[in-house]
Order: C-alpha cells, then sequence, then structure tokens
C-alpha cells in the first residue's frame, strides 16, 4: 500500500484541474485517488471524461479513476479545487465543514477575513487563521486560498522587498496568456493578433488581493497592506505565462544594483523547508536587456520561479521593472500544492 496521502482534485476535467493532475504525478507526499467534477461528466472514467491538453499523457494511476460528484464524501482529507467560480463557493464551503482541509485555486473565499490567502515565501504565518477560521465556522477542516494568477507574481516580488524597504506605492499593467480564462477560453477571432484591455474584475482582485498577501496577521484576520496598487490588465496572444511591468515607490532607499542582489539572494520559508515543489530561488533575476520572455523562460524552475527583469530607475515612481511566471502552474494549481506541502512542515496534516 501506498504510504502516500491520499488527496482528491475538485474540478479536475478543468484547466487548471488537468494541471493539477500533472503536477502530483510522481509527487513524492501526495497521491490523486479522486477526482471530481460536474453532472456533465461525473460516473465516467477520468481518461473519457477529460478533454486532455497537456504535453504529457493522463497518468496511469488517474485514468481509470471514476470521476465523482463534488460532494464531501470522498476518500481523502485533502481536496484541491480548480472549480468554476460559480460553484467553488459553496462546494468548497461544504469540503471545509465536513472536515476536508480545501487548497483553492476560486476567488470566491480568497478575501475572506477568516481564509488564508497565502504564499509561502512571502505569507506563511497567515496559515495562523485557520484555527480561527476552525472555531468561526464550526468546522474541523478549512480552507486555504493561493492568489489570482495575476496577483502572484505581483505579490510574490513585492513581499520581501516591502519587508526590507516599505512599499509606498504600486502601479503595475499586465501581458495576460490565453490559458489564463481556461478551455476553450477566449475565441481565436478574438485574440489572434489582437490585444484585449479588459479582464472581468482582475484589476480589483490585484489590488486587494496583493494588500491581503502583503497585510498583517493580527491573531484573528489580517490587516491590509497600507499602500495602494493600481492595476490595468490585458489579455495577449500567448499561450502559457503572465507578463507584468511594474512600478514601485519605496520609503527606503536603495539602488538598481541592491534591489537585484536582494531579490537575486532572497531565500524564504519554502526553500529552508526544502518543500518539494518550491523553486530553489524564489526569483530568477535575468541580466539580458530583453528578458523574461514567456516563450524561452516560462518553464524555469519546472514553472515555479518569479522571473525578474529590466531592474531601472523610474521617472515616476523610484524603480520599474518585469515579473514573469507561469499562470497555470505558479499561478494556480503549483501555488496551491506548494500550500498543501507548507500545511504539512507547519504540522497542520497530523
Ligand atoms: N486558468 C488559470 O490560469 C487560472 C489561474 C488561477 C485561478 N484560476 C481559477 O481556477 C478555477 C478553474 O479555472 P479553469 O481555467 O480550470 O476553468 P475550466 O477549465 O472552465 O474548469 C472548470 C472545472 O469546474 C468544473 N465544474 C463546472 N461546473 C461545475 C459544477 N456545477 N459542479 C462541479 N464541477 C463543476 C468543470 O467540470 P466539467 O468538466 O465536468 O464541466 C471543470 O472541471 C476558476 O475559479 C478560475 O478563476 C484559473
Amino acid at each position: 500500500m501506498s504510504a502516500k496521502i491520499p488527496v482528491g482534485v475538485l474540478g479536475a476535467t478543468g484547466a487548471v484541474g488537468q494541471k493539477f493532475i500533472k503536477l502530483l504525478e510522481d509527487h513524492p507526499w501526495f497521491e490523486v485517488t479522486e477526482v471530481a467534477a460536474s453532472e456533465r461528466t461525473s460516473g465516467k472514467l477520468y481518461g473519457e471524461a477529460v478533454s486532455w491538453k497537456q504535453v504529457t499523457p493522463v497518468p496511469e494511476g488517474v485514468r481509470d479513476l471514476e470521476v465523482r460528484p463534488c460532494t464531501p464524501d470522498l476518500k481523502c482529507r485533502i481536496v484541491f479545487s480548480g472549480l468554476d467560480a460559480a460553484v467553488a463557493g459553496q462546494i468548497e464551503e461544504d469540503f471545509a465543514r465536513a472536515g476536508y482541509f480545501v487548497l483553492s485555486n476560486s476567488k470566491n473565499h480568497r478575501l475572506d477575513e477568516d481564509v488564508p490567502l497565502v504564499i509561502p515565501e512571502v505569507n506563511p504565518e497567515h496559515m495562523g487563521l485557520i484555527p480561527v477560521q476552525r472555531r468561526n465556522r464550526k468546522s474541523t477542516g478549512c480552507m486555504v486560498t493561493n492568489a489570482n494568477c495575476t496577483t502572484m507574481f505581483l505579490a510574490m516580488a513585492l513581499g520581501p522587498i516591502h519587508k526590507a524597504f516599505t512599499i509606498e506605492k504600486v502601479f503595475m499593467v499586465s501581458m495576460q496568456a490565453v490559458s489564463g480564462a481556461g478551455y476553450p477560453g477566449v475565441p481565436s477571432l478574438d485574440i489572434l493578433g489582437n490585444v484585449i484591455p479588459f479582464i472581468s474584475g482582475e484589476e480589483e482582485k490585484v489590488e486587494i488581493e496583493t494588500r491581503k498577501i502583503l497585510g498583517t496577521f493580527n491573531g484573528k484576520t489580517i490587516d491590509l497592506a497600507g499602500f495602494p496598487v493600481s492595476a490595468q490588465c490585458n489579455r495577449v496572444a500567448v499561450e502559457d505565462g503572465h507578463t507584468e511591468s511594474v512600478s514601485i515607490k519605496l520609503a527606503r532607499k536603495t539602488t538598481v544594483e541592491d534591489l537585484a542582489d536582494f531579490l537575486r539572494n532572497y531565500s524564504g520559508v519554502p526553500q529552508k523547508l526544502q518543500l518539494p515543489s518550491a523553486p530553489e530561488q524564489p526569483f530568477i533575476v535575468m541580466e539580458a536587456k530583453d528578458r523574461p520572455q514567456p516563450r524561452f523562460d516560462v518553464n524555469r524552475s519546472r514553472g515555479m520561479a518569479t522571473l525578474v527583469g529590466r531592474i531601472r530607475p523610474c521617472s515616476i515612481l523610484d524603480f520599474k521593472f518585469t515579473l514573469m511566471g507561469h499562470n497555470t502552474v505558479r499561478g494556480a494549481a503549483g501555488a496551491s500544492i506548494l500550500n498543501a506541502e507548507l500545511l504539512k512542515a507547519q504540522g497542520f496534516l497530523e
């Protein structure tokens, strides 16, 4: 019998769900034993139900699992959720109330006062909300969320910078890949040779989630970070990889070289704990003037690092730079898996 911890994937047939299945193949701690989705696919074998869009085949151990409905009677304690936001809210709550650890990608509970929104390199102490959540909701399980795929790279870079230099203002423009819209996502005739300067709800998510992630756990909830974030989000004809042009104003003075060295040498809790999905270095600071680029750099560190380039002075704020990362790996499924690894390392899964 496997000594691994059995886990389930809710929304296992979707774009994020498939990424969970792929990333959990051969995971040293977790094994997918349950897959669940909507009425459309439940009852079928996973290999038949899914329209598989990954570049490697459906893992053998998962292909013949029967797709179950998303009801809290799965034989596992941990569920990863890639559920459509239209249904995630209630389903995730039902699972948490029934005693499951729910690691969610959906927007529904990210801003709930007692739900941790965690990037392990930035705010692992926010997992302290779990006992609060259990008391508030009289539940034995819990919900833990990860950031929206655009917030992820911004907040991951700003977290350490804020602790060291105190951020006063942030301005960010994103160029977001089509895979961020799920499958089939944006129609090809809308996006090919085009830029769409609107992604519903995205700018609001980036602006508030960043302040929660960089906020302070006060024992009961999170006090939001005090600085303003202004985001402009665009959809571009890129398959995978969100690129972000960022400008920041800092309270403490530093130089371009020191900022680059600071990020290059930064190591967080997941690196110290050597969590299996943690990138060796959270940030890859690129020297070439024209990098990072999604086509060439998106899979660096198995898609789990944030790539940083073009750090330079800003004539309006203090510094500007480019961030890029894999939106369905570090920006979605990989982030949830790293959060689950952190929970195990922090003793929550005992
Ligand atoms: N794509 C990204 O880069 C990304 C990044 C971060 C966060 N997210 C978030 O992650 C979530 C999933 O996104 P996605 O792009 O993977 O979407 P998707 O490809 O549309 O997949 C949605 C999944 O939800 C299931 N589902 C739909 N209605 C259901 C119902 N009534 N009951 C149970 N399951 C149901 C679908 O199952 P069926 O196949 O059976 O219909 C499918 O497995 C969303 O909340 C999204 O905002 C996405």
